[in-house]
């Protein structure tokens, strides 16, 4: 049996439906149940629904073998695991964002919000820019807007967000897609289903 960690949400949904595309189906998962473990013994697969954010900790400690994680989560918690395949979903941009009339003033220490201090420290790091990060969980936005901040540092996906609040991209930090990754010692003991999963999954990823 295949332990997998699919991230609860949108993304999981969209996940999920590939894998069943694949060949790994369990309808189950689509009941609007609470239930958050699905099996088709059948198929060989366990399903389990985690926050997104937590996915790379379930594979990277063995709980699941494998897992459907987005790029933005792995370069900021950076888990002990194998990365195997970009399944070409949940496309997006790690950006730094500003207000419309913002000038950056390069000699002034940077005060950049995000969710993803580990990220901003390296990608400012690797500019030899100093900033003061400030953590925050989530409506990032809001923060500049009410002087909190300089500038953010998060997801931009349609963009939507950030017009609607008067916000403009000003630099790309990487792109983002949903990777598929593997325990490191699952993927010696499991290495058969493992392989035959990615296999399948690669030649219905849309990448
Ligand atoms: C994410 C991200 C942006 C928004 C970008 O937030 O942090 O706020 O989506 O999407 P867009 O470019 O399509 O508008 P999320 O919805 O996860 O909520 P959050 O505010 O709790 O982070």
């Amino acid at each position: 049996m295949l332990n997998i960690a699919l991230p609860k949400g949108r993304l999981g949904e969209k996940v999920y439906a590939l894998f069943a595309k694949a060949g790994y189906p369990c309808p189950e998962i689509l009941s609007a149940s609470r239930k958050l473990i699905f099996e088709n013994p059948e198929k060989g697969v366990r399903y389990f629904q985690v926050k997104p954010s937590d996915v790379g900790i379930y594979v990277e400690r063995g709980a699941a073998d494998i897992g459907v994680v987005g790029r933005d989560v792995l370069m900021e918690s950076e888990p002990a695991v194998y990365e195997l395949l970009d399944l070409g979903l949940g496309k997006c941009r790690m950006a730094v964002a500003a207000p419309e009339h913002f000038r950056d003033d390069a000699s002034k220490t940077l005060r950049v919000a995000t969710k993803f201090p580990r990220v901003a420290q390296r990608y400012y790091a690797s500019l030899g820019r100093d900033i003061d990060i400030i953590q925050l969980n989530g409506s990032i936005e809001i923060a500049p807007i009410l002087g909190l901040s300089d500038v953010i540092v998060d997801i931009v996906e349609t963009g939507t967000t950030l017009r609607e609040n008067h916000l403009t991209a000003r630099e790309e930090v990487f792109p983002i897609s949903a990777r598929l990754i593997a325990n490191r010692s699952a993927y010696q003991f499991k290495k058969d289903e493992i392989t035959r999963l990615t296999e399948a999954l690669a030649g219905e990823a849309a990448v």
